[in-house]
């Protein structure tokens, strides 16, 4: 009998597109990450030891209050994938008047982001470090939020990658479920496939009004900071796309 190839196994194990982690397999879903335990640097360390306590909540299986979490009403703005956190922090810094949430699940990233917020003091930021899609589900009210936005999520540039893109139908109801009714999902990308998918999936989607004039893409509001990444790739002749669309039902 033919003994199945050792480095086949390997390959297919290794295949981000199947699920990685060790849930029971009826329970296993398409995830828009691999976990990748990146090392720590110093900084990154001693910020989530000295300011997590501070600015981080802990994903739970029952809604937070985020009123309560925040100590005042305030206009509630949720940030998917914030990656390092710099614009989040920059946000955060100019609407002071604004409560902010981050979601990401790479450790540095939410290490750098916490140190970034302390140097910058700001005051109106919290921070997850869990799968988004859970942490919505689980620990955000219905109605609760007044835009959420997605800044260069994951491409997943191969076809046979693109069902791992977090823009879905299903997805995009749940955040229309979590946003009041005339709140904004704002959407950002650099690579203009997933732009054309975020187009198709939105217009598809029931319950928003795109807030572009043609039904295309809007101009990069000013509240999104432009960041150094971006700028580079708009100086080389890159192109990137803003959307959003607003909850109308
Ligand atoms: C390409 S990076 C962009 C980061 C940042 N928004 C920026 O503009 O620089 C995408 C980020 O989304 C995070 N991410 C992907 N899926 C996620 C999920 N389901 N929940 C939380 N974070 C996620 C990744 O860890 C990564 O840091």
């Amino acid at each position: 009998m033919n003994q199945p190839d050792q480095q086949a196994l390997d390959n297919l194990n290794q295949d981000p597109a199947l699920p990685q982690d060790d849930e029971p397999k009826y329970l296993r879903r398409i995830r828009s990450f691999v976990l990748r335990e990146g090392r720590l640097t110093k900084g990154q360390q001693r910020s989530l030891e000295l300011f997590w306590p501070v600015m981080g909540l802990e994903y739970q299986n029952e809604l937070y209050d985020l009123n309560k979490v925040f100590g005042r009403e305030a206009p509630k703005v949720l940030e998917i994938g914030f990656g390092m956190g710099k614009s989040l922090v920059a946000m955060a810094k100019a609407a002071q008047e604004q409560d902010f949430i981050g979601i990401e699940v790479h450790k540095p990233g939410v290490g750098a982001c916490l140190g970034e917020a302390e140097t910058a003091g700001v005051q109106n930021l919290r921070l997850f470090e869990h799968d988004a899609v859970e942490v919505l589900r689980d620990c955000i009210a219905d109605g609760s939020l007044d835009t959420i936005q997605l800044f260069f999520p994951d491409p997943w540039h191969k076809k046979r990658h693109h069902k791992r893109r977090i823009v879905q139908p299903d997805f995009v109801q749940m955040l229309r479920a979590k946003l009041k009714v005339g709140g904004v999902f704002h959407m950002a990308t650099d690579w203009e496939n997933y732009a054309e998918h975020m187009l198709e999936v939105m217009s598809a989607a029931q319950g928003y009004q795109n807030l572009s004039g043609d039904g295309t893409y809007v101009p990069r509001p000013d509240n999104r900071p432009l960041t150094k990444f971006e700028n580079r790739g708009v100086n080389l002749g890159h192109g990137v796309w803003d959307l959003m669309f607003k909850k109308v039902q």
